[in-house]
């Protein structure tokens, strides 16, 4: 792949999204991850030292893109948890059914290929009662802003290696067959600036039933 998707963007997104306002979020969101646990689209693991090993017994980590998994390598190696990493993608993800008590998606759902596709994986590899636990920015509940996030995201997914800014997310996880109810509340990023309005944050705790 290219310099920009493999180097430039891995490096961009690590300083970007470590600002302590994204950090803080993304401790909160792995605080409800137990026992066995899968992490779709692990970036370069940011997430990976907020993993506690009291309540997490294994960490599986799946990310298609080398950049990110070379910037991961080296967070491997303090992991606070067991943890393998595995080469792939979340629309195929090569685990048996009923795999994992917690799957974990952190600022992804807005960059897969087939996101109703990764949806049904999760829940395929789930076992019954399991928790999909997700961070995600989403498509806006202002017809005005939705409308500058439909202009825009042609340009997003170029600079974001596929990332999308009109995704209902949150939404399509229950439309995936997951309990999710109410739908959580967006919220807005200070950290985000002048963004902000475009890209307001969800985060929930969905459950396999
Ligand atoms: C915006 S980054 C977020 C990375 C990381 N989760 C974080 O919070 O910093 C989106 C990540 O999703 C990964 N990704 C893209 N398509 C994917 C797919 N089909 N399956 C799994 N991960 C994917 C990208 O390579 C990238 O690492």
């Amino acid at each position: 792949m290219g310099l920009y998707s493999e180097t430039i963007f891995p490096w961009l997104l690590d300083a970007t999204l470590s600002h302590p306002r994204i950090m803080a979020r993304r401790q909160a969101l792995v605080a409800g991850a137990r026992g066995d646990v899968l992490e779709i689209g692990f970036g370069s693991g940011a997430t990976l030292p907020f993993y506690d090993p009291a309540t997490v017994s294994s960490l599986t980590v799946v990310e298609p893109s080398e950049g990110m998994n070379r910037r991961a390598a080296a967070r491997l190696k303090d992991s606070p948890v067991p943890v393998r990493s595995v080469p792939g993608a979340g629309e195929r993800l090569p685990f048996g059914d009923a795999s994992f008590d917690t799957v974990v998606c952190c600022l992804t759902l807005c960059s897969v290929a087939d996101v109703g596709q990764v949806l049904a994986e999760v829940k395929r590899v789930l076992k019954p009662g399991g928790r999909f636990l997700f961070l995600e920015h989403v498509l806006s509940d202002d017809p005005a802003r939705q409308r500058w996030q439909h202009r825009l995201t042609p340009i997003q997914k170029v600079i974001g290696v596929g990332c999308h800014l009109d995704r209902p997310s949150a939404a399509l996880v229950r439309a995936a067959g997951f309990q999710l109810d109410p739908l959580p509340a967006l919220e807005e990023e200070p950290a985000f600036g002048a963004m902000k309005p475009l890209v307001p944050l969800v985060m929930g705790a969905a459950i396999r039933v």
